[in-house]
């Protein structure tokens, strides 16, 4: 069989839950802005459909989504150089979900971790959704035949069983219809970890609001946030080597390096010898002049959310243009008749 060449073709996405949070922006959105100007097709997505795996309040949902929306282009990505959807809006995704629904083998999604995290102790009470969350997130993918998936560590399960939905569905109907996804994790900033306890991952549904620096927090909640960050009380050392057992300082060093495109070693090279309440401001600052310029947009877009229901809309048109053939060819493949 001849291997197909798949068009280089970027998508990934990000749910509507909740505000935006620095994990999502330099675990993410950084690399989905810098991936636009390289030789892909990019296409971004607010997941819609994935959130309500959990209940979102609709109204929020409808704001949270347009904040999403507001978060990306503010951040760089340009509606006219990548395909901004969300998912909802777009069919093919929960289409091409239901078909990988019936591919995806229950022994499979029983090993997803973030779905125990999520379900907690009482998984009898979690939607089916939730359970079957992975399926859509292929499709998500798949509907594109996109080649490449940047995102955070937390995700890197979830694209090795895209890529095994892929490899079924192409072994069982004898095609090689489907590529084999590439995670793009990369960064000094894959996971940012809680700013209250290095051991968790900085989250928009942690309880504690300290915990994370969120993209619309003004200058005085990031400086106040950053002073009161976690910290041991040794100074920082002058090599990435010394960081090895203090989770609280490698992932301010890891958030300052990825604010500044640094390596760690460039930013220990100059900090190194520090104490933290010397390095602490200086972190404030960078924060504060990264983000800032980003929350004020953010809020002049949100001003007027009719420019970004257009984009939403034009950018379905778009998508649709690449997922409907793939689609039709899909159910072709299955054997429904047309
Ligand atoms: P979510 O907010 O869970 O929809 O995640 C959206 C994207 O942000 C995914 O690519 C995640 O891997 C990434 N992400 C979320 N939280 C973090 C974090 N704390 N550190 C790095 N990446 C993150
Ligand atoms: N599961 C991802 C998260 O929680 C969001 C997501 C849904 C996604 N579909 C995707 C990410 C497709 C990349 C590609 O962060």
């Amino acid at each position: 069989m001849t291997t197909p060449t798949f068009t280089p073709r970027v998508f990934s996405g990000i749910q509507p839950s909740g505000g935006l949070t620095l994990g999502n922006y330099l675990g993410a959105i950084k690399r989905f802005v810098s991936m636009q100007d390289e030789a892909f097709e990019t296409i971004y997505c607010m997941v819609d459909l994935h959130a309500i795996t959990v209940w979102q309040d609709p109204a929020d949902l409808r704001r949270n989504t347009r904040e999403l929306a507001a978060g990306f282009i503010a951040s760089g990505i340009s509606p006219e150089k990548s395909i901004l959807i969300n998912q909802s809006q777009v069919p093919e995704h929960a289409q091409l979900a239901w078909i990988f629904n019936c591919v995806a083998r229950m022994g499979w999604m029983k090993r997803m971790t973030q779905f125990k995290d999520k379900a907690g102790k009482n998984a009898e009470a979690a939607s089916l959704g939730l359970f079957g969350y992975p399926a859509l997130m292929a499709a998500d993918i798949l509907i594109y035949h996109a080649t490449h998936v940047p995102v955070g560590e937390d995700q890197k399960q979830h694209l090795e069983l895209t890529r095994d939905i892929a490899a079924k569905f192409n072994h069982d109907y004898d095609v090689d219809f489907f590529p084999l996804t590439e995670p793009v994790i990369e960064g000094a900033a894959t996971r940012v970890m809680s700013l209250r306890d290095g051991s968790k991952k900085m989250s928009k549904s942690d309880p504690s609001d300290a915990s994370r620096i969120n993209m619309t927090d003004d200058a005085d909640t990031i400086a106040k946030k950053i002073r009161k960050a976690k910290t041991d009380p040794d100074a920082l050392p002058s090599e990435a080597e010394g960081l090895a057992d203090r989770p609280e300082a490698r992932n301010l060093v890891n958030i300052y390096a990825a604010l500044n495109d640094q390596s760690v070693a460039e930013v220990l090279r100059d900090v190194g010898g520090q104490q933290f309440g010397a390095f602490k401001p200086l972190l404030a600052e960078l924060a504060v002049s990264k983000l800032s310029p980003i929350s004020s947009e953010m809020a002049r877009l949100m001003a007027d959310p009719s420019e970004i229901d257009q984009i939403l809309k034009r950018g379905a048109r778009q998508a649709r243009d690449i997922t409907a053939p793939i689609l039709e060819k899909t159910y072709e493949i299955v054997g429904m008749v047309r």
